[in-house]
């Protein structure tokens, strides 16, 4: 593939791959280095802890260099533009781009104006591929196939840009998906895809719980009944399927959508997806065209 800016440009063959290709790496302790020589820039302009960590750590297992562009002491604070601070990234070298931007479509533009492969690490509430197909390894790992499975959404789904990215990925491998939350952090309809505001009636119905954290940087206002209707606690988790986990891209808010008991709980899968961060990057960035394999 040319690059990843979107998921819904993979198909469910194409994502079958990727699983396949991140579990192998994730059992290979010492696997090829199919970037070696190559350089990955690692232009992140906002927060990141796993995405940039796993990226970084991935290109390197691949024996690539990494340019770390740190925006708060770039040039970028001189009034450099974006598109020239991305050319001059490449121009020094940088043949792959990883990009995270607040502003949905930067990662698109930043590939029209360079020509080298560019990911996306999520952009604005757009998407996250790559968060997508680390659940998907997540899921496979755990449960063996994502058919079939009953998967709720839970809480601040409009400002999610991993839910961009899931609301292709887990249908089109056959999963069942609903979204949980409150009317206003509830997105509006979309065909094929259920909704609703009661987690209550939901959760035992689930095979999964994939919460999410209320992004109030992104506007999203909660009060207190928040907790009460969508915070999965004890009481709540103790109603899930004896078999069904619980989900969490991160970072958590712990207290207000997620209880420590539930988070650090037996059901929790949330560091078995931070752990797949690293294999499945590994498995995006060797398959971008051009990189040897
Ligand atoms: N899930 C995720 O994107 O986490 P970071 O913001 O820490 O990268």
């Amino acid at each position: 593939m040319k690059g990843l800016t979107s998921i819904r440009a993979l198909g469910k063959t194409d994502m079958m791959a990727l699983v396949g290709s991140a579990l192998d790496y994730a059992d290979t302790p010492a696997p090829e280095e199919s970037l070696r020589g190559r350089a990955v820039a690692m232009l992140f302009f906002e927060r990141s802890t796993r995405t940039r960590l796993s990226f970084e750590l991935a290109s390197m297992r691949l024996g690539a260099h990494v340019l770390g562009l740190d925006p708060a002491t770039a040039s970028t604070g001189k009034g450099e533009s974006l598109r020239d601070t991305v050319t001059t990234v490449v121009a020094i070298g940088a043949d792959i781009l990883v990009v995270r931007h607040s502003e949905g479509g930067i990662p698109d533009r930043v590939a029209e104006w360079t020509g080298v492969p560019v990911v996306n690490a999520g952009d604005g509430t757009r998407e996250h591929p790559t968060q997508a197909l680390v659940d998907l390894v997540t899921l496979y790992e755990h449960f063996g196939a994502v058919e079939g499975l009953s998967i709720g959404i839970v809480g601040d789904i409009l400002h999610s840009r991993v839910v961009g990215s899931l609301l292709h990925a887990l249908p089109t491998l056959g999963a069942h998906l609903t979204l949980v939350g409150p009317p206003e952090l509830l997105p509006p309809p979309i065909e094929g895809i259920t909704m609703t505001t009661d987690l209550e009636e939901q959760i035992e119905k689930l095979d999964v719980a994939y919460m999410l954290r209320v992004q109030t940087e992104r506007g999203a206002v909660v009060d207190d009944s928040y907790r009460e209707r969508y915070r999965l606690d004890r009481r709540l988790s103790a109603r899930m399927a004896p078999h069904a986990v619980v989900m969490h891209p991160g970072p958590l808010n712990r207290g207000i959508e997620i209880a420590d008991e539930v988070a650090d709980g037996p059901r929790s899968l949330i560091l078995r997806q931070v752990s797949n961060g690293v294999p499945t990057r590994m498995a995006v960035l060797s398959a971008l065209e051009g990189a040897p394999t």
